[in-house]
Parts: structure tokens; C-alpha cells; sequence
């Protein structure tokens, strides 16, 4: 049979909050001595213990094991300043403080997650300065559609790590909430003063309800839904890498540190790093399942199935964070071939829409144009020519307003570049879009 101490437990993984913990038993006892409930003289024997113990679990000392991390710094601190420290405990329950403990260092942990994404993106900025002038077949169903930049290509996902970062600023502030004080559920007949413990552990509001403030995790859920979109967006670049990576495309080559080889075939490079971070999206993914059903009929207030919150919540900051960096490296060691990414806009009929558009421009109607030139594609294909490769009687074939500057709209550097449309790919707009980004992020704090 397990020890029923340790299955009811969760030392083994609140302990990493030992130090927030710590920190905001300080700022209680402070509170508690500013509103009179606790001596001054107690309030500082209970503070120096803390302290002490603090120093102490950043140095090589462990903190004896308990049920969980707060009633092992109590006892602790008990043990080494006696019944005094016991004190610590009025007007405040384990409820309120796991609810505090967990907010103070999500907020930690999202300023770091935050300056993370941002380090990534100014690697996909660089990245796409640096190949400004690579042309690449866009996709949509995966199938050749039009002419892009691969700099506009990797600056949709600064824009995806933009709107993660706003999602987490977000999450930010329904974090910034003090429930410390709610006690156990009801709140505490002391007469305590909730705003100075916020603004010594600055929290920017303390919470309205008791009864909601010690059962509400939806911060936590917020966050590992941040945590799971931001992976998501990052396995649909890894698809993509490891796809381009593939000699039918080989559009990029990646720094030999980012692969692997295989045990068998000597020719292997292979994107490992891209597919680790795509498998690792399963756990993320897992850990919201897991918090969104934990949470699934729970009646008020506290139940201790909240103590199964820290796992998921845990374990997905801890595998986001690496992938966030190991992502910003490989992307950073990745070099575009624009021989092959060039060469591969002569495939799919990709400048087909620019042929519609030329017939459009000159007064025939868009759906009568595009008609027509599905019927130019399906020449070519019979005849196993491309778009180029035609001549201008063919041209003049299906319709008679194809002039001799047709074939300039056919070239697929010439195509990406027209695209001068606000949010378009055209070097102009991306260039212009660079500088939107830049700016904004000049406005960040870090
Ligand atoms: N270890 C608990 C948790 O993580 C702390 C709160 C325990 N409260 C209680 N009433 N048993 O949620």
C-alpha cells in the first residue's frame, strides 16, 4: 500500500514554490504586525526565520519533506524559532496562499516565457531581412499557389508569437489578482489589511470574493492555453521546416547541430530538433486537458483535487521554455537555398491568378478571366508546356486582349513584388511590414 501521507501529498512537486512561498509569508506577517493582529517583536522573530530559511533553501540545504511545501516552511520555521512562528498561520489558510503562490510565480513566469517569444522573433526579423529577396511558392492546401518572399513567409509567425504575447500579457492580468486573506473560504473575522499585502508582493488588485478566490484557477488554465497555442504555432513551422528540409523540396538547409544522424543509413541528416519540438506539443496539449478537467464540476470552494493543478501547469512551461529555444537557434541556423525555392515557382501554373488579373486590369470580367485561364492551364497541361513556355498566339488563342507584356506578369519575382497591397508580399509592404513589427517591439518593456 502507498503511504497515504505521500499520495495525499504534493511535496513533491509544490516544493519549487518554496521560495514564492517564503516570500509571501514575509509580506503577511508584515501586515499582519502593520494591522496589530501579531506583535511587532513576533512579527520580526517570524520575518528573521523566514529569512534565514530562504537564504538557506538557495544555498545547498534542503527543506525536510512534508505534505506539502507550506506546512514544511512552517514546521521548519517552528523548529528554529519556536511556537512564535505558528503565528504566521492567523488570518490565512493553506487555501489562500497555494491560490497566492501559484499567481506570483506564473506572473514570474510569463515576463520570462514573454522575453522568450520576443527573442524569437527578432531571430524571424533578422531572418527575414536577411533574405529579402527570396522568392518561394506560397501554399494554401499545400499545393503551389502563388509567388511569396520568404521573408513575409517567416514574418506571419512573428505575427503568431505577437498575438502569443499578448495572450500571456493578458493572462497577465487576471494573474495580478491577490486572493491572499480570502482564508480558508469565507474570509477572516482579523482586521486585516488586504491591499498593503498586495502592494508589498505587488499585486495590482486583491480579489472581490472570497469564495471564488481560493477555487479559481482560471489563470492557470489561461496560462496553459498560452503555453499550448504558442507550441501549436511552433509545430506548424517545424512541419514546415522539416518538409523544405526534404530533398523534393530543399528550400533551407539547417546547422548540422540541429540534426541527426541514423544508426543505419550513412546519408541521413535528419530535422530532429523540429520534430522533437512538434512531439513535445502533445504533453502541452495534454496539460490543458488535464487542467480543463480538473476544474470540470467542481463545486465551491476549494477541493483538493486543485492541488493536481501544479503538474500540468508545471510541466508546460517547462517544455514550452526550451522549445521556444531551441526554436529561436535552429531558425537562426537555417539557410535558404533560393536557387530551389525560385526554380520550385516554375511548377503548379503558379502565376495563373496574375494571367486572370491581366485580363481583369483590361476590362474583361474577373470570372470570365479566371474561366479563361483554366482553360489556358488545362492547354498546357495537354500539352505539357508551362505558362512561360507559351507563345503569344497561343496566348491570343483564348482570348485577343493578351498583349506581348503578358510574359513580364509571368515572372515570379515580378508577381511577389506587385503585391504592393497593404499586408501584401511585395518587397515594398514587407519591408514596410518589418518596420511595423520593429516598432512595436521598441515599445515593449523588457
Ligand atoms: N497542497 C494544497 C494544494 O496544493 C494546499 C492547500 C491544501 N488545503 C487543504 N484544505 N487541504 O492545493
Amino acid at each position: 500500500m502507498q503511504d497515504f501521507e505521500q499520495f495525499i501529498g504534493s511535496f513533491s512537486f509544490d516544493g519549487r514554490l518554496a521560495e514564492v512561498d517564503i516570500n509571501s509569508s514575509v509580506a503577511h506577517a508584515k501586515m499582519l504586525v502593520k494591522a496589530k493582529v501579531i506583535d511587532a517583536s513576533d512579527g520580526e522573530k517570524i520575518i528573521s526565520g523566514l529569512t534565514s530559511i530562504l537564504r538557506d533553501i538557495k544555498g545547498d540545504w534542503k527543506l525536510p519533506k512534508d505534505e506539502d511545501v507550506h506546512y514544511a516552511i512552517e514546521k521548519e520555521l517552528i523548529r528554529r524559532i519556536g511556537a512564535v512562528g505558528g503565528k504566521m498561520h492567523t488570518a490565512r489558510s493553506r487555501n489562500d496562499q497555494i491560490a497566492t503562490d501559484l499567481r506570483v510565480y506564473l506572473k514570474q513566469e510569463i515576463r520570462i516565457i514573454v522575453n522568450l517569444i520576443k527573442d524569437f522573433q527578432e531571430v524571424l526579423i533578422a531572418k527575414s531581412y536577411e533574405n529579402i529577396d527570396v522568392i518561394m511558392p506560397g501554399f494554401t492546401h499545400l499545393q503551389p499557389a502563388q509567388p511569396v518572399l520568404a521573408a513575409h513567409h517567416l514574418l506571419a509567425y512573428v505575427w503568431m508569437m505577437q498575438r502569443d504575447k499578448e495572450r500571456l500579457n493578458d493572462c497577465y492580468k487576471r494573474t495580478d489578482i491577490l486572493p491572499l486573506g480570502s482564508a480558508a473560504l469565507a474570509g477572516t473575522s482579523f482586521n486585516i489589511d488586504r491591499q498593503h499585502t498586495a502592494r508589498l508582493l505587488d499585486f495590482k488588485e486583491v480579489s472581490d470574493n472570497s469564495l471564488d478566490a481560493v477555487s479559481d484557477r482560471d489563470f492557470a488554465v489561461e496560462f496553459v492555453f498560452c503555453m499550448s497555442l504558442t507550441v501549436l504555432h511552433l509545430t506548424r513551422f517545424c512541419e514546415e521546416i522539416i518538409l523544405w528540409m526534404n530533398p523534393e523540396f530543399g528550400y533551407i538547409t539547417m546547422g548540422d547541430k540541429f540534426t541527426s544522424g541514423s544508426s543505419i543509413m550513412p546519408q541521413k541528416r535528419n530535422p530532429d530538433s523540429a520534430e522533437v519540438i512538434r512531439g513535445k506539443s502533445g504533453r502541452i496539449v495534454g496539460d490543458l486537458i488535464a487542467l480543463l478537467t480538473i476544474i470540470k464540476s467542481l463545486p465551491l470552494t476549494y477541493n483538493r483535487d486543485l492541488q493536481e493543478d501544479k503538474p500540468p501547469v508545471f510541466d508546460s512551461l517547462d517544455n514550452l521554455k526550451p522549445c521556444l529555444e531551441v526554436m529561436k537557434e535552429m531558425v537562426d541556423s537555417l539557410r535558404f537555398v533560393k536557387e530551389k525555392t525560385l526554380k520550385s515557382t516554375e511548377k503548379g501554373f503558379i502565376a495563373a491568378t496574375e494571367v486572370a488579373d491581366y485580363l481583369a486590369r483590361n476590362n474583361v470580367p474577373f470570372r470570365s478571366a479566371h474561366a479563361i485561364v483554366k482553360d489556358i492551364v488545362l492547354y498546357c497541361k495537354g500539352n505539357s508546356k508551362t505558362l512561360s513556355e507559351l507563345s503569344l498566339e497561343e496566348y491570343n488563342k483564348f482570348s485577343k486582349v493578351f498583349k506581348k507584356d503578358i510574359f513580364e506578369y509571368l515572372d515570379a519575382k515580378n508577381i511577389a513584388n506587385m503585391k504592393t497591397s497593404y499586408g501584401g508580399t511585395s518587397k515594398k509592404s514587407v519591408l514596410r511590414q518589418i518596420e511595423n513589427i520593429k516598432n512595436k517591439l521598441k515599445l515593449e518593456v523588457k
